[in-house]
This record gives C-alpha cells, sequence and structure tokens, in this order.
C-alpha cells in the first residue's frame, strides 16, 4: 500500500542524511519541514519534502494532516513490560512510608514480581503483557526493548524470553530482547553469589542462546544487588554469545559501575540518578549511551538524571520508560517527554531527539528507525490539531495523538 501524508504544519526528526545519534549541544537541533508530506511505501518511508513539490500520485491512501504535527514513532529503549499480576499493595506500602529499599529487603521488590511470574503458566504472562504491548502503541511507540528478569529461573528466564519471542512474532513493533537474569539474587542464593552466577554463565545463557532468545544482556549493578565484579563477569559472558549489554547502573549508589561497562563496550547504561564527575568522564567519546528513566524518578520519588550537566559535558542521552510493575507501572513516552522537560529542563527538542534516534541507538536499531530518513521503517505518530509540537510537553499527561503508523499501516 501507498500513503501520501499531505499538509503537515511540522514535520519532526527530518534527517536526509543518516545520523547514528546526536551528542551535546547538537541534541538542542531537531531538523523539521513545515507545511510537509511523506510517502509511504508498503512498510518504509519512500520520500519528504514540503508542500511546493508535493508528488501528484492517484490512486493511493491520502492522509490530511492540516495542523498536526509527524513525527518518528517513540523508541522504548528500556522495558520490562512482561510480567505477572502487580505490585500494588507495594504501591500502597510506600504511599505509607516505606522505601523501595525497605520493601525490597523484605522479600518484596524484584523477589515478589519472580514469584508470581513462576506461578503463572507463558500463555497467562503472554496475554498479559501484550495487552501492555498493544496501550504503548497506540500510545505512539513504534520500537521497544522488554528484559526477561523476573524469573531468575532457568525455566522462569526462558518462559519471559520466550514470551518476548512470541510477542516479536505477532506486532509489527521493532522488538529487541534483553536477559536480565542478573536482576537480582534468588532467596536461595542470597549467600551464594557465586553459584547464581554460575547459573547464569552455564546454564541460562547457553539455553538463550541455542534457541536465540536474546539480543541484549543486562544487569542490576547496585549496592545490594550485583556488585561491579558480579556484572563484568556477566558482561564477559554475554559477549561470548555476541549480547552486548546494556546496564541498570548508578540508580540508588555511584559504586564506579559506569566505568566498567564503557570499558566492556555497553550498548547503553541506564538509569544514572545519581552519577558523579568520573562517571560524565568515563562515558566522553564512549559508544556508550546513557538512557534516563524520568518516570522512575516520578514515581519512586528519587532524584531525576541530570540532564543538563551530561548535556553541558557533550554527551548524547536517550529517555525511555522503564515500564515495570515495581517502579514504573507505566510505558507512556509521552509523559516521559514531557517530564523531561518539565523535570530535567531538556528543551522539547533535546527531548524529541533523545526518544527518538538516541533511543534507536540505545537499541542498536538507528540505521532502521528513530528518524524521517528515506529507506526506514514509516513508523510514525501523526498528532491531534496543535498549535506546535510545543503542545504536547506542555499538555503533559493529555493524549494528543490521533494516529499512530507501524510499519506503512494505521494501527487502531
Ligand atoms: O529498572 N532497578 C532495577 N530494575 C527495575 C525495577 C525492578 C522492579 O522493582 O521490579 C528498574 O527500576
Ligand atoms: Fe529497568
Amino acid at each position: 500500500m501507498t500513503t501520501l501524508l499531505t499538509n503537515i504544519s511540522q514535520l519532526l526528526q527530518v534527517r536526509e542524511i543518516h545520523v547514528d545519534k546526536v551528542s551535546g549541544a547538537d541534541m538542542a537541533t531537531l531538523p523539521m519541514l513545515e507545511n510537509a508530506w511523506v510517502l509511504i511505501e508498503g512498510a518504509y518511508i519512500a520520500d519528504f519534502g514540503t508542500m511546493d513539490c508535493v508528488p501528484d500520485l492517484k490512486n493511493i491512501r491520502k492522509i490530511d494532516c492540516s495542523g498536526r504535527v509527524v513525527l518518528p514513532a517513540w523508541c522504548d529503549s528500556h522495558t520490562h513490560l512482561v510480567y505477572a499480576g502487580n505490585r500494588i499493595g507495594e504501591f500502597v506500602d510506600r504511599i505509607n512510608g516505606l522505601s523501595y529499599v525497605e520493601i525490597a529487603n523484605r522479600g518484596g521488590g524484584i523477589l515478589n514480581s519472580a514469584k508470581k511470574l513462576n506461578e503463572a503458566d507463558e500463555d497467562t504472562v503472554y496475554h498479559e503483557s501484550k495487552i501492555r504491548l498493544e496501550q504503548i502503541m497506540r500510545l505512539g511507540t513504534g520500537a521497544v526493548e522488554i528484559k526477561s528478569g523476573y524469573g531468575l529461573t532457568v525455566a522462569g528466564e526462558l518462559k519471559m524470553l520466550r514470551v518476548i519471542k512470541r510477542l516479536k512474532e505477532n506486532y509489527p513493533v521493532a522488538i529487541k530482547a534483553t536477559f536480565l537474569g542478573a536482576h537480582a539474587f534468588p532467596s536461595d542464593f542470597k549467600e551464594n553469589h557465586s553459584a547464581y552466577l554460575d547459573l547464569i554463565v552455564n546454564e541460562m545463557l547457553p539455553e538463550i542462546a541455542k534457541e536465540g532468545l536474546a539480543d541484549y544482556i543486562d544487569a542490576f549493578l547496585e549496592t545490594g544487588y550485583f556488585s561491579v565484579a558480579e556484572t563484568e563477569q556477566v558482561m564477559a559472558a554475554g559477549k561470548k554469545y555476541n549480547l552486548l549489554s546494556k546496564i541498570h547502573v548508578n540508580q540508588f549508589t555511584a559504586i564506579g559501575g559506569i566505568e566498567a561497562c564503557v570499558k566492556h563496550g555497553a550498548l547503553s547504561v541506564d538509569h544514572l540518578e545519581v552519577l558523579t564527575d568520573n562517571d560524565i568522564e568515563a562515558l566522553s567519546g564512549s559508544g556508550t549511551m546513557p538512557v534516563a528513566l524520568p518516570s522512575c524518578s516520578y514515581f519512586l520519588s528519587i532524584p531525576y538524571t541530570p540532564a543538563r550537566k551530561m548535556i553541558a559535558a557533550g554527551l548524547p542521552l536517550a529517555l525511555a520508560t522503564d515500564y515495570n510493575p515495581g517502579t514504573t507501572p507505566s510505558g507512556n513516552m509521552n509523559f516521559v517527554v514531557a517530564t523531561a522537560c518539565i523535570k530535567m529542563k531538556m528543551t522539547p527538542e533535546e527531548a524529541v531527539n533523545a526518544a527518538t534516534i538516541n533511543g534507536a541507538y540505545a537499541m542498536g536499531i538507528s540505521q532502521t528507525h528513530g528518524s524521517i530518513t528515506k529507506g526506514k521503517h514509516a513508523n510514525l505518530i501523526i498528532t491531534k490539531p496543535v498549535t506546535s509540537f510545543y503542545q504536547l510537553p506542555y499538555e503533559f499527561g493529555n493524549n494528543n495523538i490521533e494516529d499512530v503508523i507501524i510499519n506503512g499501516e494505521i494501527i487502531s
């Protein structure tokens, strides 16, 4: 099918020449065309331009986008949207004064979700998860990374990754799967970390690789979870199966993890609510994308990733949701973008760059997603009538999306 979008008031993130990511001061520039058109052929962007040179094509689908903004669909590079049940009880416990760490120390947190996941069968997990995937597609997400990490057993981790595989097969969104066996130490291994690391390295990873279930590997590098040395073991083991790492790090404490991640060539380091000057220095000039998760900061009332400091230091920055039952039960990238503007003082231009092309980079797909570039996937958001794209973060919490196109098709 051929589709022509016409009369677009602002067509955002137009990149004639491919870029992998944008960094530092360049993030302030969001290239755009006004009064524009986009031609979609099949699943791909065939061409685009301004209305003074709109192609005259017959017998094709035309969508009049007068007064509307069109932009690349969001690229959400960090989620845990495959899970069983919820953690609403813990949410209320936190309102009543307990902290995330206190709840985790009582056997709640990740271990609570692991219990639920291991009790549920694969079909149940699939059906609960696909509802969340469909919901984020309607909210404009066209590419998403999904982690395992609530199994923490061989069977549980495989169950999660098989669910992700089924989602990949059944939905048009681009999905990347990340193996997060190193999310927390199960109670049986609390005093025997090396035995759990053995399980990850010698039992989980070979089986996952054999079935081709993962694209990336992750670990929760944090005080009380995986140490720098333990995470390095996980990253090195992943590399043997060509799995680059994307690591949870610096959420609550800075313990030198970022330097280790950069040394191991991590594709991304995510969270970074607590960041030292040394961490910034380690990231400078590296290929590792820092990823901020402002909805997590919002939900847990913890600090926001210091975007201004990072951008001033010349770093790139990506934005993602962290959609998960414990720290961010929301997969809404529109809220992420708004919160980055409001709480992290990112400009709307920087936030859109961070949530599109830089998010694509953090999933290893910026060659095919994340900008309006000929030959890339036609994954697009068409807004409702708005005065400019600034209205999207300004009206935080409102849904200003009219249509979402994924691989050239409008999703309902
Ligand atoms: O990214 N911080 C580690 N992992 C998740 C939370 C997991 C959970 O609490 O279930 C996160 O916030
Ligand atoms: Fe996470």
